[in-house]
């Protein structure tokens, strides 16, 4: 099956090395604006696939949307990254226009395709894609709780001093550093609840790096992360592809869910070949619940800068 990446920056050229690593997709098509770039990334990552053994064929383009026909999945990349002290939010004016011009002609060549929304503010570009690309709802996926919910993992493995498989946690709501929540009363190390082994001051450490751990990389790197994001793309990917139904946090149109309707916000989802199988309702503390109300209010004042 094909997958189109749109946007091969940073993150999209991760997505697509990630995809094509795990060999699952039959093709990845690359499409970018800058001329020969999408072309020139998809040469580089096919010359690494006699030395990495995978077989995926990757394509790219400068704008030719035809040779994206048939996906069945389109990840979208393109636009800006934030730079260090910028916010998310910040970046909605210039990648309004791309998302909103990129779904258009996604949906042209390929009227199926199940869309998944990367470029930021995600929560407000998915909720443009439900407004304006015409398909189902199950076919729009924002990208934020996978990558949110590694990052929770890795601070709580280092808090707790074990691998990282040892633990498991979750990160729902919106993909920005206030109105992120990670949930600590759910998170667990070998089964057992990590409450047990970290004190409050500890868990709270836990939560705001996790909260803020895409500013500490953007602080560190100059720009935005990629090879989390792109990871956490590709296990979307597979999960659809290989009809995983597999349950995976990501930001999807609400209807009733979590007390909230038409709006986009990370929730617990299984994710197969029809792309959103199930929104899965976990029951919330009070405190939790509280918190995802007040993220809830602040990706709708964003969502209210939208001109559609
Ligand atoms: P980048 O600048 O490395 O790559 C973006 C690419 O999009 C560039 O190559 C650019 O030429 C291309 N582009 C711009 N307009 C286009 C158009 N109309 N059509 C096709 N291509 C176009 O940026 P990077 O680091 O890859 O980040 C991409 C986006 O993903 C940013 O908005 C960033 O904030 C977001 N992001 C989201 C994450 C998430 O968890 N949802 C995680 C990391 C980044």
């Amino acid at each position: 099956m094909k997958v189109t990446v749109v946007g091969a920056g940073a993150v999209g050229a991760s997505c697509a090395e990630y995809i094509a690593m795990k060999d699952f997709a039959a093709e990845v098509v690359l499409v970018d604006i800058k001329e020969g770039f999408a072309e020139g990334k998809a040469m580089d990552l096919m010359q690494t696939a006699s030395l990495n053994g995978f077989d995926t064929k990757i394509t790219g383009t400068t704008g030719d949307y035809s040779k994206t026909a048939g996906s069945k999945v389109a990840v979208i990349t393109s636009g800006i990254p934030r730079k260090p002290g910028m916010t998310r939010e910040e970046l909605i004016g210039i990648n309004a226009g791309i998302v909103k011009d990129v779904t258009a002609n996604l949906v042209k060549h390929s009227p199926d395709v199940i869309i998944i929304v990367v470029s930021n503010p995600m929560d407000t570009m998915a909720y443009l894609v439900h407004k304006t690309s015409g398909l189902p709802k199950n076919q729009i996926i924002g990208m934020g709780g996978a990558l949110d919910s590694a990052r929770f993992k890795y601070r709580l493995a280092e808090a707790l001093e074990c691998p990282i498989s040892d633990v498991d946690g979750m990160v729902i709501a919106a993909h920005s550093d206030t109105g992120m929540l990670p949930l600590m009363s759910k998170a667990t190390r070998n089964g057992v609840p990590v409450t047990e082994f970290l004190n409050e001051e500890k868990q709270n450490y836990v939560a705001e790096e996790t909260k803020v751990g895409g500013a500490t990389l953007t602080k560190l790197l100059g720009t935005s992360a990629w090879y989390a994001p792109g990871a956490a793309v590709s296990v979307m990917v597979q999960a659809i592809l290989c009809d995983h139904k597999k349950m995976i946090p990501c930001s999807l149109m609400l209807d009733g869910e979590y007390g909230q309707s038409d709006i986009c916000l990370g929730v617990p989802a299984i994710i197969g070949a029809n792309g959103v199988e199930k929104i899965v309702e976990i029951s919330l503390t009070d405190a939790e619940k509280e918190k995802f109300a007040t993220a809830a209010q602040a990706v709708r004042e964003v969502n209210g800068d939208l001109k559609f």
